[in-house]
């Protein structure tokens, strides 16, 4: 293409939206409720395992694909090893990035119900069972999720359609401190209720007996989803880093800060759960469930409510508009339409998949394949096979095809910063990450177990 890329504006503007690419749901929903489905302590335990050994080399590793071809993530492997078969890496990102999207839009839409029931009625006086009952008859209608998704797909679609700065840019730079700061004004309301010991036990005394195949494949899933690795988002985004951008240092701090926020949402949701008595296994409603009663417990609740809520959905925005932003930097691209257009296909095939991801919650919930709800199933295959496959694939190419003077070369600004780590780095993304993601993998499909009952 001869027309020249475009390149995020500052600094600041990199890790600004290449963290909120990372922060979102993932954090702040997926998180809390993958913990409580899987045994609490123990699983942040193999989740922390896995962000170091794994997501960290891999997203050094995506930002080195990105800005080494300055291309979208099929475009970098048909540029990178032309007429082979890893371009597969490039449409398992793609078609990732669709089925995320499937799913993470409908959570994204109940952020919007949440902010216009919060201003409009009053949270004081109910119950948890209140609580509970008001969300199932929300999720399981027809209309009003499909409404509240659609709007979401609407907003992110019209700041993806005005192009990278304007858009990706300036949307990530507003409000991200906020969400911060009041998660931790929660984190504090939530410790200070009786009973957060429990919560804090549950989140930091690991029963090694509560870790098993599948847990550890959820952790090792939920690493790479909430980091936003293994399906080619850090290539597209590390394609518009300038040649100043230190990637080892952005990697860094991209992974402690998600990490960081993973974290505090822990802290907020668990001593509440427990103060409450809420199941901590209940699943993707967890979050939505115990968030209105911590503000129950706070004056002008429902002003805590409404902001809270506003910041959520800012942080689901940043992520939704880089998961759009793969498949449409990838349509534009490849296919030589307009952004405009390629956005406009883009958000019109993941409209199809969020009407039934949502249903699924209500009229479709007995439709089931391989016994998983539609909604169920796009976030099972996308974080526990598409992202880890992936991010297997990515390491495996660059770790044996690439040539380790250029992989240094680039990661190190043409030798202008120093890179400690890089034997060690090479070797991670050689044989550590491939095996132990492979090891899981064949380990949740019994492998080993099969193999002991052979001796
Ligand atoms: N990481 C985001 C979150 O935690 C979700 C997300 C955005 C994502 N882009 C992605 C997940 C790419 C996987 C791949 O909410």
């Amino acid at each position: 293409m001869n027309e020249q890329r475009t390149t995020f504006g500052s600094r600041l503007g990199i890790i600004l939206a290449t963290v909120g690419s990372a922060v979102g749901l993932g954090n702040i929903w997926r998180f809390p409720y993958m913990l409580g489905t899987n045994g609490g302590a123990a699983f942040l335990l193999v989740y922390i395992i896995c962000i170091l050994l794994l997501g960290f080399p891999v997203m050094i590793t995506e930002f080195f694909i990105g800005r080494h071809t300055h291309k979208n993530a099929a475009g970098a492997f048909q540029l990178m090893a032309p007429g082979t078969k890893w371009s597969v890496v490039g449409y398992n990102g793609i078609l990732a990035a669709f089925f995320i999207s499937g799913f993470y839009y409908v959570i994204a839409g109940w952020t919007l119900e949440y902010i216009f029931t919060s201003a409009t009625t009053s949270l004081e006086g109910k119950t948890v069972m209140d609580f509970s009952d008001e969300f199932t008859l929300f999720s399981s209608g027809i209309v009003r999720p499909i409404i509240c998704a659609f709007l979401f797909i609407c907003t992110t679609h019209y700041i993806v359609s005005s192009g990278v700065k304007n858009g990706i840019e300036r949307a990530s730079k507003i409000l991200m401190p906020l969400l911060f700061l009041i998660l931790v004004v929660l984190c504090v309301r939530s410790l200070t209720l009786s009973g957060a010991s429990e919560g804090l036990r549950f989140l930091f005394q690991p029963d090694f007996g509560k870790i098993n195949s599948s847990a550890v494949l959820s952790a090792m899933g939920q690493a790479f989803f909430s980091l936003s690795i293994g399906m080619g988002c850090m290539i597209t985004y590390g394609s518009y880093f300038g040649q100043k951008t230190n990637m080892q240092s952005t990697a860094l701090q991209v992974t402690l800060l998600d990490t960081l926020i993973a974290l505090l949402a822990g802290i907020m949701i668990f001593p509440a759960v427990f103060h409450f008595g809420i199941e901590p296994t209940a699943g993707p409603e967890l979050v939505f469930i115990t968030l209105p009663n911590i503000f129950g417990q706070l004056s002008f609740s429902n002003v805590w409510a409404v902001i809270f809520f506003i910041l959520l959905a800012v942080a689901a925005l940043t992520s939704t508009i880089s998961l759009h932003e793969v498949a449409t930097a990838y349509i534009h691209e490849e296919y030589h339409v307009s952004r405009k257009k390629a956005t406009l296909c883009v958000s019109l095939g993941v409209s199809v998949f969020c009407i039934l991801s949502s249903l699924s919650f209500g009229v479709l919930k007995e439709t089931t394949i391989f016994g998983l709800t539609f909604f169920e199933l796009l976030d099972y295959v996308t974080a526990k096979i598409m992202l880890p496959g992936g991010g297997m694939l990515i390491c495996i190419y660059v770790g044996n095809r690439v040539d380790k003077k250029i992989l240094k070369t680039e990661l190190t600004n043409q030798g202008s910063i120093p890179f400690y780590f890089f034997r060690a780095y090479c070797f991670f993304i050689k044989y550590i990450a491939p095996i132990a993601i492979g090891a899981i993998f064949l380990n949740e499909l019994n492998f080993f177990t099969w193999i002991q009952s052979l001796l």
